[in-house]
């Protein structure tokens, strides 16, 4: 879909706008979204990794185990965030490192898309090849994921609570705090 233009608001010239969130949250489809209205480019980490590496994430996880990927992960971001300012979306682990976390902080904004257990999973039924959702209960692994994240996904400097409402209005909801430089949203629903 056609996205009309939006004017970056000059508090964020030159800065990345970085999504952060868990699984199905909706960090690429709102990232592009954004970034098409921003007129910025996109960047989803995840398919910088998976080129980098020269296969998916998943067999990243498979042959060479999670750390590896985490590692892998932390780098990639890096680079990508010594590069052109982009709107970026992460994987739902990135920000749980805290080198990322400071990268981020250093070249841009992290947008924390809060979204609640059951659009998670309804969200993360639909799509594989997602390695941590393969080793058990969907559910609960993302509550148990939610539990250990949210405190440290709290630490983004703009939070929006996501829904079922369509992608272009939360992506609307996402800049409009941005524009206004209105760091947290009050209202969940
Ligand atoms: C992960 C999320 C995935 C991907 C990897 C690990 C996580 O990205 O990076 O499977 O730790 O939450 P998405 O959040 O884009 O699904």
């Amino acid at each position: 879909m056609k996205q009309e233009i939006v004017d970056l608001p000059d508090w964020l010239q030159g800065k990345f706008i970085v999504l952060v969130g868990l699984m199905g949250a909706g960090k690429t489809k709102l990232g592009r979204i954004i970034a098409s209205s921003f007129e910025l480019p996109f960047i989803d980490a995840d398919a910088e990794i998976e080129a980098a590496a020269g296969c998916s994430v998943q067999e990243i996880f498979d042959r060479f185990g999670e750390d590896y990927f985490r590692d892998g992960e932390r780098r990639v971001i890096q680079r990508i965030l010594s590069e052109q300012p982009a709107v970026l979306a992460t994987g739902g682990g990135a920000y749980m490192n805290e080198e990322t976390q400071q990268e981020i902080s250093a070249h841009g904004v992290a947008v924390w898309l809060r979204a609640d257990l059951d659009l998670l999973v309804r969200r993360t039924e639909r799509r594989s090849g997602r390695p941590l959702l393969n080793k058990g209960n969907g559910r609960e692994i993302l509550a148990d994921l939610m539990d250990k994240r949210y405190p440290v996904y709290a630490k983004a400097d703009f939070v929006v609570d996501v829904s079922d409402e369509p992608a272009p209005q939360t992506a609307q909801r996402i800049m409009t705090n941005l524009i206004e430089h209105q760091p947290i949203e009050e209202n969940a629903s």
